[in-house]
């Protein structure tokens, strides 16, 4: 029977592309999004991939969507913790709200996602989760102490959970993308873009299919020992 992997945000840019790869290797995959109903349909009616509403950022929610997945489709075996939003602005603009929201999305949501499957993923002896966090998380980013707190914080997290699943073959690991071509980053400024660019080596934006076959590898039986990495996928932006 295929394996049920659950993607965060798994209906648009990075995580449809994750969704998508996924249930091409042969997983049963549920996508989640928070609101955009719909992109949420299309992407359904394109791909097939059946997609859950909930918001990550709020526990019961979460709990709740997960419990219905798993009525629907079997134990969640792969998590992709993918959910994340930005709210820019320099730090002496940063108003309390615009932290408390990517906070609540970006860090807690992947507590909230992780922590109703995994005390299944124990008892079964088996879990693969990946968590999407940023190159901005490794380096910090102008406009960014909320989202780059909240992706270094994902770093602790899938470190800490390595140690606490690794005896239950349950591995954890973070991928930090780059610059890649989605709304996200179409969202800054033009010339702020290409100013971006212009700082990655490799002279392009990144394309999500190229963040959703790392994610491929590391969800597979083939990647077992990998536990607790981070794995940079920038163009040669930055190097850790
Ligand atoms: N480094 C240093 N200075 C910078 C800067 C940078 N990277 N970017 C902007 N500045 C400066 C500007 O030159 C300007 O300086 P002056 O006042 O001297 O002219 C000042 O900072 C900006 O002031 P503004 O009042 O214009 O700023 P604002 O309140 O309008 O905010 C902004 C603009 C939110 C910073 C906007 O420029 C922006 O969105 N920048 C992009 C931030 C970014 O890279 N976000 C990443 C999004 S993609 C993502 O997050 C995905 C991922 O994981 C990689």
């Amino acid at each position: 029977m295929s394996r049920v992997a659950l993607v965060t945000g798994g209906s648009r840019g990075i995580g449809a592309a994750i969704s998508k790869e996924l249930k091409e290797k042969g997983y049963t995959v549920a996508a989640t999004y928070a609101g955009n109903d719909e992109a949420a349909s299309a992407f359904t009616a394109e791909t097939g991939i059946k997609t859950y509403k909930w918001n990550v950022a709020d526990y019961d929610s979460s709990k709740a969507g997960i419990a219905q997945v798993e009525a629907d489709l079997g134990p969640v075996e792969v998590i992709v913790a993918n959910a994340g939003i930005t709210r820019d602005a320099p730090f002496h603009k940063m108003t309390p709200d615009q932290w408390k929201e990517v906070i609540d999305t970006n860090l807690t949501g992947v507590f909230n996602t992780i922590h109703p499957i995994w005390p299944g993923m124990r008892e079964r002896k088996f879990g693969r989760i990946v968590v999407i966090s940023s190159i901005n998380g490794q380096k910090g980013q102008f406009a960014q102490v909320n989202y780059a707190a909240t992706k270094a914080g994902d770093l602790g997290i899938v470190k800490s959970l390595a140690q606490e699943g690794a005896r239950a073959n349950i591995t954890a690991n973070a991928i930090c993308p780059g610059y890649i071509g989605t709304d996200m980053v179409m969202a800054v400024p033009e010339k702020v873009r290409e100013s971006i660019i212009a700082q990655i080596p490799a002279g392009r934006l990144g394309e999500p299919e190229e963040i959703a076959r790392a994610v491929s590898f590391l969800v597979s039986d083939d990647a077992g020992f990998i536990n607790g990495s981070t794995i940079s996928a920038n163009g040669a932006q930055f190097f850790v």
